[in-house]
């Protein structure tokens, strides 16, 4: 047996010589990687992000990390980020899509895919997501029947504690059915409910540990159950999402679209009649766009709008002084997009939210289109980029308070309201959020509404100070669960 630890340590000595040797000393600096595990031994691997933030501090705003044997180059703090993101957003511009999603995607859809096909997929995306109503007023009434609807359940809890978090969900998953499907869905409809439960079962399980193990080590973590549960809900959605399809097909009026799907099928039958068979709007594209918007444009507003609210059953004191500016600019009306220049406390408290929850600490990775000289560090063409979005929204240069909720961050002395350069949770450059305009829609018609009507306040017996801010484990950073009474006003 002493033999054979003689030769196991051998063999481990040699991959660490040859490791070493790849280890290439004009990287960007960054803690020394070990064979095979790179720096996951010193790694959270719950909150990455936070070992990231912690790297920062030694390594500076340029530096290199291995999760296991993956590079990644991480950039941080505002001046870095921004600087790549925006001006060198060529470079930085890419996708490197999960291993995990790759296998689901295929390099289909937006949010994973690169080259031509994401160019025109954004591209299409954006257009009608506009046509059909983003940044419209045919939006804006989707959404304040949505906040209508809200309401009323919040109202059925007359006062008792509840969970805040699926009824968030439905109603905001439900703007998207909208645009994308043409209707909206009742929320005791069982096609509708699945479709919105899977999806935020997705998003828990794509920033669980096991899940990203198998993006480091695949062969080892084929199997585990984490993975076998995403792909199958993915192929359930697959599945629902078709028969959602060929249902609007049948139905479909090229001279009135009814939402994303419809336009997207006329443009491919216009495509196929003039003879084009080798576009990129075929039925992968669809399906994953489809998927794409649900994925990234329900979790990430309905967790923000979760935040907002607890955020004012734990700052009562806040929560009365946007009411107060509520009462005296709106008094009892529907609040409209078009009132939120007359409301600077709220806006600044909406925005104090987003920067202070952070829900997507790390963006999604990016990856280098060319070799690149940048801030004096080399950076090969194809390297996995973090653009680490909460070291900006947390940057100690740019927020006077920068782990405090202190909505006077975005307010000047005469407590107007100010755009601050830092504020990036949507991310900047070339893959900046595709949904931006419509989350920030819904996050002012939502917040403001549901607070003319509610006071938020803890559950009995729970007193402010106990109301924790820690995020729980995932991909978007959400509030622990919690429980709330929506207290009428009205
Ligand atoms: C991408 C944040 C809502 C659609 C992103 C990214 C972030 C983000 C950080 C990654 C950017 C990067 O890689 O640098 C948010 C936040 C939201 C929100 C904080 C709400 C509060 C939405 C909504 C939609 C949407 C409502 C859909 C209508 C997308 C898409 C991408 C994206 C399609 C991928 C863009 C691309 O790769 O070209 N979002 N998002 N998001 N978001 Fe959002």
């Amino acid at each position: 047996s002493s033999t054979f630890l003689l030769g196991a340590l051998t063999v481990l000595l040699l991959i660490y010589l040859i490791s070493s040797a790849s280890f290439n000393t004009q990287d960007p600096p960054g803690p020394r990687p070990i064979p095979l595990f790179g720096n996951l031994l010193q790694m959270n691997l719950k909150r990455p992000y936070k070992t990231l933030l912690e790297l920062s501090k030694k390594y500076g705003s340029v530096f290199t990390v291995y999760f296991g044997p993956q590079k990644v180059v991480v950039l941080a703090g505002y001046r870095t980020v921004k600087e790549a993101l925006v001006d060198y957003d060529e470079v930085f511009g890419d996708r490197d899509p999960f291993l995990i999603v790759h296998e689901m995607n295929h390099g289909n859809g937006v949010v994973w895919s690169n080259g031509d096909s994401w160019k025109e997929m954004r591209r299409f995306a954006l257009t009608n997501l506009r046509d059909f109503g983003m940044g419209k007023r045919a939006c804006e009434d989707k959404i304040i029947e949505e906040c209508q609807r809200l309401l009323e359940v919040f109202k059925k809890f007359k006062g008792e504690a509840f969970d805040t978090n699926q009824r968030l969900s439905y109603a905001v998953s439900n703007i998207i059915c909208s645009m994308v499907y043409g209707s909206r869905f009742e929320y005791n409809d069982p096609e509708f409910t699945s479709l919105v439960d899977r999806m935020s079962r997705g998003a828990k399980l794509l920033g669980s540990p096991s899940v990203q193990m198998y993006n480091m080590f695949p062969a080892l973590f084929k199997w585990s159950g984490a993975r076998k549960e995403l792909l199958k809900l993915s192929a359930t959605s697959t599945k629902q999402n078709r028969a959602f399809f060929s249902h609007l097909q049948e139905t479909l009026n090229p001279q009135m679209c009814r939402g994303f799907v419809d336009a997207f099928l006329v443009r491919k039958q216009t495509l196929e009649e003039s003879g084009i068979t080798n576009s990129h709007f075929h039925d992968d594209n669809l399906l994953m766009t489809v998927m794409n918007l649900f994925a990234a444009g329900t979790e990430t507003t309905s967790t923000t709008l979760r935040w907002a609210l607890l955020l004012m059953a734990k700052y009562p004191r806040i929560q009365v002084e946007v009411q107060e500016e509520l009462r005296r600019v709106i008094g009892d009306r529907q609040v409209q997009v078009a009132d939120r220049k007359n409301l600077p406390f709220t806006d600044a408290v909406i925005h104090e939210t987003q920067r202070l929850s952070s829900i997507i600490p790390t963006a999604l990775p990016h990856k280098t289109t060319r070799d690149i000289t940048f801030q004096g560090h080399f950076i090969k063409k194809g390297t996995t980029v973090f653009p680490l979005l909460t070291s900006v929204l947390h940057d100690p240069n740019e927020w006077e308070r920068p782990h405090s909720f202190y909505p006077a961050h975005f307010l000047d002395k005469e407590k107007k309201f100010v755009k601050r350069d830092a504020f990036i949770p949507f991310s900047a450059g070339r893959r900046v959020c595709l949904g931006e305009s419509l989350a920030r829609m819904e996050l002012f018609l939502f917040f403001t509404t549901l607070l003319q009507h509610f006071r938020f306040t803890p559950a009995p017996g729970v007193s402010e100070d106990e109301l924790d801010l820690t995020s729980a484990v995932g991909f978007t950073l959400s509030p622990l669960p919690h429980k709330l009474r929506a207290i009428s006003r009205m």
